[in-house]
């Protein structure tokens, strides 16, 4: 029987709902409206879109913007410095640096100046070690978006066999500890896995988020496994996932499509990390008073 879909989209517009009715609750409580800052250094065309969809996003629920937009050729100095007055300004409560930023800035260490209690994309080495810990912090965007997508579906994960392909900072690794928090037994798999296709077929779970088109096939998938497609790659045939979804959908219980998966859940998630960075900073503000 072929899998059920699992619709990012409608996952994604009921989240950016609750945040839109939790912004107007925070707003009429007193609370100035959530401001987000992004950063974008370059002119390279799919960052400005991505930047500007997270604007109209954001204004949608009520969330207000700032927009800095910094040349190419911006010293690293430069931008740090614009970091800086973004973690002093109490207008701002998340910031959101544009990767990859172009070199030679160095996008690593630029992202380490963010304030951990505005980091809304969750990639701050503090923010990863909360999350290591298991410790309330701001979770990077897609995960969560993952993590949802699993709520959804009603994915039972706890005592569950999950594999993620991808360990990045961006997504795998904070994806595996997420699972690991929801009591799913976790395994990892990179490049250097032996036996993928084997070790990812035992998975009730699998997450992929590789960047590899279509390496997911259907051999890799145990009769009625939840399969998250986190890929996004663009080939001469348009956009497709890590996963191959016509086979693939054959054989899991559950998939994600591309679009119309994971991507959606990505920006809702910056928009309640936004939120949550707001109503955060109200709290330290009344414990301080
Ligand atoms: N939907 C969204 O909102 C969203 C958000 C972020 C990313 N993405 C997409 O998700 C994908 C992954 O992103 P990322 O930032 O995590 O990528 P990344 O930093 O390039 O990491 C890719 C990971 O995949 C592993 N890998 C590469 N080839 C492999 C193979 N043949 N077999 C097994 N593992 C392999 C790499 O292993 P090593 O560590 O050994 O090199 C690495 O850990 C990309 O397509 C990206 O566009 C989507």
């Amino acid at each position: 029987m072929p899998a059920t879909i699992i619709d990012g989209k409608a996952v994604a517009a009921r989240v950016r709902a609750e945040v839109a009715r939790d912004v107007e609750t925070f707003v009429a409580e007193g609370g100035t409206a959530p401001g987000l800052a992004t950063i974008l250094v370059g002119d390279d065309p799919a960052s400005a879109i991505y930047v500007a969809n997270k604007h109209k996003a954001a204004t949608e629920v009520g969330i207000q913007t700032f927009d800095h937009r910094l040349p190419a050729d911006t010293s690293q100095e430069e931008v740090a410095a614009l970091l800086a007055r973004c973690n002093q300004d109490p207008e701002v409560s998340g910031i959101l640096l544009q990767l990859p930023v172009p070199p030679p800035l160095d996008g690593p260490a630029l992202t380490a100046l963010i304030d951990p209690a505005k980091d809304v994309d969750g990639l701050t080495p503090v923010s990863a070690g909360l999350l290591a810990h298991a410790t309330p912090g701001l979770v990077p965007c897609t995960p969560s978006g993952v993590m949802e997508l699993l709520r959804d579906a009603g994915t039972d994960l706890s005592g569950a066999r999950a594999v993620v392909i991808g360990r990045s900072i961006l997504v795998g690794k904070p994806v595996a500890a997420l699972l690991l928090m929801a009591d799913a037994t976790v395994t990892v798999c990179h490049s250097r896995t032996r036996d993928l296709a084997g070790v990812c077929a035992q998975a009730d779970v699998l997450i992929a988020a590789v960047g590899s088109p279509r390496l997911v096939t259907a051999d890799f998938v145990k009769p009625g496994a939840t399969v998250i497609d986190v890929g996004m790659n663009r080939i001469d045939e348009g956009l497709v996932g890590d996963v191959d979804f016509d086979a693939v959908a054959q054989v899991a219980g559950a998939i994600t499509p591309v679009p119309g998966g994971v991507g959606p859940t990505t920006i809702a998630f910056l928009l309640r990390n936004t939120l949550t960075a707001a109503q955060t900073s109200r709290q330290d503000l009344r414990s301080a008073l």
